[in-house]
Parts: structure tokens; sequence; C-alpha cells
């Protein structure tokens, strides 16, 4: 998980997923609590998970490694912390705990009609990153991707760039290196844009650091219908960005950037004044 982009987290709460996954709580909190460390079913466990339940099994180490090591990072990840388990993007029935019954219809990602298939993954993590999903729906991407025509996946999904299950948001580095595997001389295929979103994420970047400090310095009552109008601002560019129209992007983020130098101006000003006076006049 890159620590870059948790910053501006508490900013962008206002946009994020609707699906409660208060749902799914109860049954964690009982796997949690009850039967620490991962292992079997509690008999208090009002609702049952039975995908983690199973695939927590230490059995399955020897003898599915492969599989287990799914559960293991699905419990490094934040979706297991904030109680996304594995049948909100597999299906599936948690509810009944024999493997046929849970399985109930595809899970892996072969089957066209699975929830995970290539086709199929910007729908299921749309239903809870509805915005970004809406922003991705946009993009030329998610044209490619659900064209009926191209039978193998031609462009990115969600998973290509954040992972399937220990997800995290690409550094400059590593978004570069994501959109060089399609976008290269070879492909002959817009080779410029890995250069340009490392650029634009670059200034992402600067974007979160300003807004750091103006919430570190500035004073945050007077802050706050400045925060109101700017976390509104930087959640709509999390969704322009995966529209993946790098013109759009380019002019939002300046806009966004300029705003944010110039207010960080002020609170720098004003915080060097107020410290003279406590230097000046100490109390
Ligand atoms: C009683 C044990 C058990 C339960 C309950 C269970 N699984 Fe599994 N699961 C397995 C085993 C074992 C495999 C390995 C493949 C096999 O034996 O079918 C597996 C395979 C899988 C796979 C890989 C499928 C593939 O095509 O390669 C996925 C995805 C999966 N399970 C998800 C889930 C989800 C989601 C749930 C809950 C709705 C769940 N499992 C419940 C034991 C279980
Ligand atoms: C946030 C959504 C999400 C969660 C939560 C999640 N998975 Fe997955 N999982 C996926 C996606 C998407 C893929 C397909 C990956 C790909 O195409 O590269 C996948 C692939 C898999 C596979 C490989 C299937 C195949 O066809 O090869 C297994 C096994 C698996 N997951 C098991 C689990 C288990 C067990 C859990 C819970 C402990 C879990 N997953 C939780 C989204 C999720
Ligand atoms: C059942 C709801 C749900 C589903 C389905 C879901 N997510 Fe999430 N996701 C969340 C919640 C809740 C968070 C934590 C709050 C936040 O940061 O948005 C989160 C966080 C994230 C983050 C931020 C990680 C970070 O570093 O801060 C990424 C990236 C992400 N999800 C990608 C995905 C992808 C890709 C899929 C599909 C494979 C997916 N999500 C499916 C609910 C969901
Ligand atoms: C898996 C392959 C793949 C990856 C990875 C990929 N792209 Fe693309 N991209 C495509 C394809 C295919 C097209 C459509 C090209 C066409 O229309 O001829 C496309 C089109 C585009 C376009 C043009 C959109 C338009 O409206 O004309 C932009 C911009 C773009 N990609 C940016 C990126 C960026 C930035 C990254 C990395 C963050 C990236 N792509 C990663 C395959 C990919
Ligand atoms: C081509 C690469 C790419 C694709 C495809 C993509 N993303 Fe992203 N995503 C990124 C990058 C880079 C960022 C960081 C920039 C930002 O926050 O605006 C990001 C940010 C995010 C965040 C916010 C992370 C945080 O910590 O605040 C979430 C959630 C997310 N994406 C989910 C999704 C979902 C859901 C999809 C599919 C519908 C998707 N992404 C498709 C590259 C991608």
């Amino acid at each position: 998980m890159d620590s870059q982009w948790r910053i501006s987290r508490d900013s962008q709460r206002g946009a994020r997923p609707r699906k409660a996954v208060a749902s799914a709580l109860p049954a964690l909190f009982a796997v949690l609590l009850c039967a620490a460390p991962w292992g079997s079913a509690s008999a208090e466990a009002e609702e049952s998970d039975s995908c983690v339940e199973c695939h927590s099994d230490s059995d399955l180490m020897v003898t599915n490694k492969k599989l287990y090591d799914y559960f293991l990072r699905w419990g490094d990840s934040i979706h297991m912390q904030e109680g996304v388990s594995c049948h909100d993007c597999h299906g599936g029935s948690p509810g009944i705990s024999d493997k046929k019954g849970a399985h109930d219809g595809s899970l892996g990602g072969d089957e066209a009609t699975s929830a995970v298939n290539f086709r199929n993954i910007p729908d299921t993590c749309g239903e809870c990153h509805d915005d970004i999903f809406e922003g991705f729906r946009k993009s030329e991407h998610f044209e490619q991707v659900s064209s009926e025509e191209n039978e193998e996946q031609q462009a990115p999904t969600c998973v290509t760039c954040h992972g399937a299950i220990n997800v995290a948001a690409p550094d400059v580095t590593t978004v570069e290196e994501i959109c060089q595997q399609c976008h290269n001389e070879d492909s002959d295929n817009q080779p410029e844009n890995p250069r340009k979103a490392r650029a634009l994420l670059n200034r992402l970047l600067s974007i979160h650091r300003y807004y750091r400090y103006i919430t570190v310095r500035g004073d945050p009552v007077e802050m706050k219908p400045f925060f109101a109008r700017i976390d509104a601002q930087i959640s709509d560019l999390t969704v322009t960005w995966h529209s993946f129209d790098l013109e759009t992007i380019e002019e939002k983020t300046e806009t966004v950037l300029n705003e944010l130098k110039a207010k960080r101006g002020e609170v720098a000003t004003a915080y060097k004044k107020d410290r003279k006076q406590r230097i000046e006049r100490p109390d």
C-alpha cells in the first residue's frame, strides 16, 4: 500500500464507496474475535463467512499453497480491514459451509460469467467505487475491455493497475511501467502516454503535499469553506483520472495545484506573523 495516497484519504471520504460493508462486518468480527488465529468456525458467529473460514484453514498451506496465498494477501489488504470479503468480489454463498454449496456458480476468472472475468471486473469493483467507475466508463480503455469484438483483454481493468486482492494505488514509477506494457514504440499505440501519466501523477502528488501543509499549519475553523471546496475538487480529480482523458486531467490538476499553492502562501505568511508575535509578546 502506498502511503502517499493516504494523505488525502480523509479529504475524499465524502465521495467514497456507498455500499456499506456492514453486512460483512459481523461475520468478520466473529472470525477475528472467536477464531483467532484464523481458523475454524465459531458456534457463536451469528452470520458466518464460510469463504474466509474455509480458505483460512492452515491445512491449505500444505495442500494448496497457491490458494492459501490468496487468503494471506487478502488478510493484509485494506479491503479486509474494511470488511470487504471474498464473496463481495467473487459472489457465491458465504452462508453455506460446504464447498459446493458455497461456491455455487462460477468464482474463478476464466468463465465469461464470473464476476472476476476481465470484462466484469470494472462492474464488480464499481459496485462500491461507483464514482470512479463512472469516470472509467468514459474511457477508451473501458470501451476496449467491454467490446465483444476483443476476445482477449486488450486494455487495462482496475486490477491491471491496482492488483486484485491486496489493492494499492500505483506510484509514479509503477504507473509508467504499467502504461508501457501496451503504450510503447513496438505497439505504436501512443507511446508518449507513459511519460505523460508519470508527469500527471507527479503533479497529483504535489497537490497532496500542499494539501497536507495547509492541513497542518492552517487554522481549521477558518479553513473550513476552503476544504469543503478543495476536497470536492480533489475527489473529482480521481474520477477524471480514470477517464484517461489526459488533456482534461492536465487542465484540472493545474487549476487545483495553483489554488493550493496560493493558499499555502497565505497560510505560511499568517503562520510566520503569528509566531513572531508570540516571540515578541510571550504570555
Ligand atoms: C469448505 C471449504 C470452502 C468454502 C466454504 C469455500 N471455498 Fe473456495 N475453495 C475451496 C477449495 C478447496 C478450493 C480449491 C479448488 C477446489 O477444490 O474446488 C477453492 C477454490 C476457490 C476459488 C478459485 C476457483 C478457481 O476456479 O480456481 C475461489 C475464487 C474461491 N474458492 C472463492 C470462494 C468464495 C468466494 C467462497 C464463499 C462464498 C468460498 N470460496 C468458499 C474451499 C472452500
Ligand atoms: C476486492 C475484490 C476481491 C476480494 C475481496 C477477493 N478477491 Fe479474489 N480475485 C479478485 C479478482 C478481480 C480476481 C481476478 C484476478 C485477475 O484477473 O488477475 C481474483 C482472483 C482470485 C483467485 C484466482 C482465481 C483464478 O481464476 O485464477 C483466487 C483463488 C481468489 N481470488 C481467492 C480469493 C479469496 C479466498 C478471497 C478472500 C479471502 C478473495 N479472493 C478476495 C477480486 C477479489
Ligand atoms: C464491497 C465494497 C468494495 C468492493 C467490491 C471493492 N472495494 Fe475497494 N475499497 C472498499 C472500501 C470500503 C475501501 C476503503 C475506503 C477507501 O479508501 O475508499 C476500498 C479501498 C480501495 C482502494 C484504496 C487502497 C488504498 O491504497 O488506499 C483501492 C485501490 C480499491 N479499493 C480498489 C478496488 C478494486 C480494484 C476492486 C475490485 C477488484 C475493489 N476495490 C472492490 C470497498 C470495496
Ligand atoms: C493492457 C493494455 C493497456 C494498458 C496497460 C494501458 N493502455 Fe491505454 N490504451 C490501450 C488501448 C488498446 C487503447 C485504445 C487504442 C486505440 O484506440 O487504438 C488505449 C488508449 C489510451 C488512450 C487514448 C484515449 C483516447 O480517447 O483516445 C490514452 C490517453 C491512454 N490509453 C492512456 C493510458 C495510460 C495513461 C495508461 C497507464 C496508466 C494506459 N493507457 C495503460 C491499452 C492499454
Ligand atoms: C491504468 C491504470 C488504472 C486503472 C485501469 C484504474 N485505476 Fe484506479 N488509480 C490509478 C492511479 C494511478 C490512481 C492514483 C491517482 C489518483 O488517486 O487520482 C488511482 C486511484 C484509485 C483509487 C483511490 C486510491 C486512494 O488511495 O485514494 C481507487 C479507489 C481506484 N483507483 C479504484 C479503481 C477502480 C475501481 C478501477 C476500475 C473501475 C480503477 N481504479 C482503474 C490507476 C488506475
